[in-house]
């Protein structure tokens, strides 16, 4: 196949991107149209953008995107409904009660909006430190350890069909993080709370140590879950940055439960990390070295 999508396809999984206001803009649409299966909001979707004050919900940058991606039969992942980062003013300084409410209010309200549309959701976001331990974020300190199981059981209530995923960064091998959130999913499988996914946001360097990649999302799929990589970007350029993807596609195809592959952008011009030229077309849109290793992982099934 010669598309990122299609190529994808062919063993049932997508292949999408991140994507910021930049549609309108000829090249950047017609690559996203052209090349990815699959779209999650980079910003649009989080607690800042959906609810800028308490219960006023503003949903126009989700609402564009689904019905881009609806219009032309491409999957949508959701992020995020509790993260410690861009959370709004108002709900910082919340205590106790009030806040849990919030979050299950937040969580039933959103989730609610787009029940249905949604393929995966990232419910919780990097809610553990690298050594383990969980982020003493404002959810963690007012609410303990049961706001995680909480915002997936009201995630379910609310859209009962999408994929709950929990997804983090620096979970890219076996490591003292990933080891701590498999025994978080193990634990809710054996209890019944509500986890269907695990994304592995995936921000690499050209040096990354992937020698435990592929096994460590092995292990959670052996758990029941979905995989997923949910945030792919690269630093580096040319060969040693096209190895990179090269294994983790590789990784992904090796795990059945790896359903889909999401790199954090279109264009080099427009990431996060724009000066390290991390994703697959560079800044006038051509295909990169990367692009090509990641294709023909893909075509490989
Ligand atoms: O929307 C405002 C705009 O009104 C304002 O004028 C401008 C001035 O700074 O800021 C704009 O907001 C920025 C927003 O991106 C949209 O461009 C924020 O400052 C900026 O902090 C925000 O950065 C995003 C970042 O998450 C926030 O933590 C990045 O675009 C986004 O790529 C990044 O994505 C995260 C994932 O959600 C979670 N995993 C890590 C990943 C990379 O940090």
């Amino acid at each position: 196949a010669e598309t990122l999508g299609t190529a994808a396809a062919q063993s049932g999984r997508y292949f999408g991107a991140a994507v910021a206001p930049h549609l309108g803009e000829t090249d950047y649409e017609s690559t996203l149209n052209r090349e990815f299966s699959s779209v999650v909001a980079e910003n649009a979707m989080k607690w800042d953008a959906t609810e800028p004050s308490p219960g006023q919900f503003n949903f126009s940058g989700g609402d564009e995107l689904v019905a881009y991606a609806k219009q032309r039969g491409k999957f949508v992942r959701g992020h995020t409904l509790v993260w410690h980062a861009q959370q709004p003013g108002w709900v910082q300084g919340l205590t106790g009660d009030t806040l849990r409410q919030a979050m299950r209010n937040h969580i039933t309200k959103v989730a609610g909006h787009y029940a249905g549309k949604i393929d995966s959701w990232d419910v919780v976001n990097e809610a553990f430190e690298g050594d383990g331990s969980r982020r003493q974020s404002n959810l963690q300190k007012q609410l303990g350890n049961g706001w995680i199981e909480d915002a997936f059981r009201t995630a379910r209530a609310a859209d009962p069909k999408a994929k709950l995923c929990y997804n983090d960064y620096g979970t890219d091998g076996i490591n003292a993080k990933s080891d701590a959130i498999y025994r978080m999913v193990q634990d809710f499988r054996a209890r019944g709370v509500p986890i269907d996914c695990v994304g592995f946001q995936s921000h690499l360097a050209s040096n990354s140590d992937l020698s435990t990649y592929r096994q460590n999302l092995q292990r959670f799929a052996d758990l029941g879950v979905h995989v997923q990589i949910t945030e792919l970007d690269v630093g580096g350029s040319g060969a040693a940055q096209a190895n990179v993807y090269r294994q983790v596609t590789q990784a992904c195809m090796a795990v059945a439960r790896c359903n889909g592959i999401t790199v954090w952008g279109v264009t080099d011009k427009y990431s996060w990390r724009a000066q390290e030229t991390p994703l697959l077309f560079n800044g006038n849109y051509q295909k990169k070295e990367a692009y090509g290793a990641v294709l023909a992982a893909l075509n490989s099934a």
